[in-house]
């Protein structure tokens, strides 16, 4: 076999899939409509009849709303089949484990598959957090263990993370993403390496937002807004770990903290601890950073109210950043002037007596001071300009109630609600933003994946709007870096230390799609 021949698993083979819970279920209900017959088994009593059943309506469900055939749903259903032990795994081309997340069990499980399928047989873990090097040590032909790494719900999401410990042979990653393909599947390799991809670059989404609210930049509603209507993000950092569960997302981040040796980037939250330790898991406890169930309020979003509104602004020539606001603004009526301003710093807009400029990781406090400008208003990144729906702010503390009300009732007259933040470096969406890219960056830099395959995932995996090296090249590499160095000056921690990868590219004048 060689890498550039790899082909799918014939649906003629055999998939086996241990663990009958959400994930091996899920995994089953996949490879079995793709055409492969299925047997899945699971040690506990009638956990896999059970599932069986259910991936049965759930077919039925789909045919239901058109989208699959009836005859193809029954089809699926036929292709899946119970196995009582182990020993009749024995004809599977490939076995997918979703069991229990323990190492020595999981080596356990393999150990006893070697004796029972053939030698040609793929062995793969849907682990999320093990070394799959680690998993295939001590195997008898460890080269066959592969990481085939599913997100929950399988149905639904397209990712899956290919991952290739030290031992495994390209030949079998290959056709285990080739297979993943033709399951419907968006595949990306990755290197064994703590989180994988997903898991490792997704950190700073949560970290970033628990320090900036940990710094009392805004309530998590208004943050989770900002990240939702300016960031352009699906689901608001503080909702989506409610949903998560903290414990879970604690125990993640915690986990590659360690697997790390204590790298600071991924230093898990206070914030997030004190949650765990209260037993507000999210909303499955009925409570985290938001309150559920009956007669809970609708946590309030910090809007501010509505300022005269502004009909001027000028802009400088030659800014690209403010060209893009510059359509959104004269759309709304607003008259542009353009002129050349006087001070270097990057200025984004001049109304009333404010100067705004987009956040480049200094507090407005300091930006106004570094300048001499007391009338500062930053704001913080939007994916696009012209769609967004709201803006964030910060001031100076230099800066007076006119100066930023004008900026307030410029952004407002341009259609966006406003939300304020304290002045903390870097606002929340630019931080994020620069804080994936750094993390993707170090991925690629490290060998762990391709940038096409960081960006498909977090796209695919998580939903982010755009993979965050194609944004990083968007927002421009040498205003990442700026944004990194100054978060680094003002913190003085490694955190945010810049990756190697993202000097070398600003250095040479290169983006990572270029
Ligand atoms: P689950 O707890 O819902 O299901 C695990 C199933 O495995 C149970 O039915 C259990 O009876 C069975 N099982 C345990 N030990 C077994 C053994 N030795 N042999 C056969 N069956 C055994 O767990 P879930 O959530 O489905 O996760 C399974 C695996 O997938 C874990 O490794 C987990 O880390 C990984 N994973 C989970 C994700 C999630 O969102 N839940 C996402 C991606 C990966």
């Amino acid at each position: 076999m060689t890498n550039s021949m790899a082909i799918a698993l014939n649906t003629s083979r055999l998939v086996a899939v241990i663990g009958s819970g959400a994930m091996g279920a899920g995994i089953a209900q996949v490879a079995a409509a793709a055409g492969h017959r299925v047997k899945l088994y699971d040690t506990r009593d009638g956990a896999a009849v059970k599932a069986v059943a259910e991936i049965r309506r759930n077919y039925e469900k789909l045919s239901a709303k058109g989208k699959m055939t009836p005859a193809a749903a029954d089809a699926a259903g036929g292709n899946l089949l119970v196995a009582g032990t182990l020993e009749e795994l024995a004809d599977a081309a490939l076995v997918v484990e979703a069991i229990v997340e323990n190492l020595s069990v999981k080596r356990q499980l393999f150990s006893d598959l070697e004796a029972i399928v053939a030698d040609d047989c793929i062995l793969a873990s849907n682990t999320s957090s093990l070394s799959i090097t680690a998993i295939g040590a001590g195997l008898r032909l460890p080269q066959r263990l592969v990481g085939m790494h599913f997100f929950n719900p399988v149905p639904l999401m397209a990712l899956v993370e290919v991952i290739s410990g030290l031992a495994t042979e390209r030949c079998v990653a290959e056709i285990v993403h080739a297979t993943a393909i033709a399951w419907g599947k968006s595949p990306v390799h990755a290197a064994s390496t703590p989180g994988f991809i997903v898991n490792r670059v997704a950190r700073p989404y949560y970290a970033e937002s628990l320090r900036v609210a940990t710094e009392q930049a805004a309530s998590p509603a208004t943050l989770d807004a900002v990240m939702r209507e300016a960031g352009g993000f699906r689901m608001g950092p503080f909702e989506l770990m409610d949903l998560i569960g903290h414990d879970v997302n604690f125990a993640v981040t915690s986990s590659v903290f360690a697997a790390c040796f204590n790298d600071p980037r991924f230093t898990p939250s206070l914030l997030q601890q004190e949650l765990v330790n209260a037993g507000f898991l999210g909303r499955k406890s009925g409570r985290g950073f938001y309150h559920y169930g009956e007669n809970t309020d609708v946590p309030e979003v910090h809007t501010e109210p509505a300022y005269p509104m502004q009909r001027e602004a000028a802009l400088p020539v030659g800014s690209a950043m403010a060209d893009m606001l510059a359509a959104r603004l004269s759309s709304s009526g607003i008259h542009l002037r353009r002129t050349y301003f006087e001070h270097g710093d990057d200025a984004l807009l001049e109304c009333g007596n404010a100067t705004i400029f987009l956040t480049d990781g200094r507090s407005a406090t300091q930006r106004a001071h570094d300048n001499a400008i007391p009338n500062t208003v930053l704001l913080d990144l939007t994916l696009d300009f012209s769609s967004a729906k709201r803006v964030a702010l910060a001031r100076a503390d230099q800066c007076s109630d006119a100066a930023y009300q004008a900026a307030v009732g410029l952004f407002q007259a341009a259609g966006y609600a406003v939300s304020p933040l304290a002045d903390v470096p870097g606002m929340v969406v630019m931080r994020t933003v620069a804080m994936l890219a750094n993390e993707a960056a170090d991925a690629v830099n490290q060998g762990v994946c391709s940038a096409p395959a960081v960006d498909t995932a977090m796209q695919k995996g998580v939903n982010y709007p755009c993979g965050p090296l194609a944004w990083a090249d968007s927002i421009g590499l040498d205003r990442v870096r700026t944004v990194l160095r100054n978060l680094t000056n003002v913190y003085g921690e490694d955190r945010y230390r810049i990756s190697p990868l993202i000097q070398r590219k600003v250095a040479a004048g290169r983006t990572f799609h270029g």
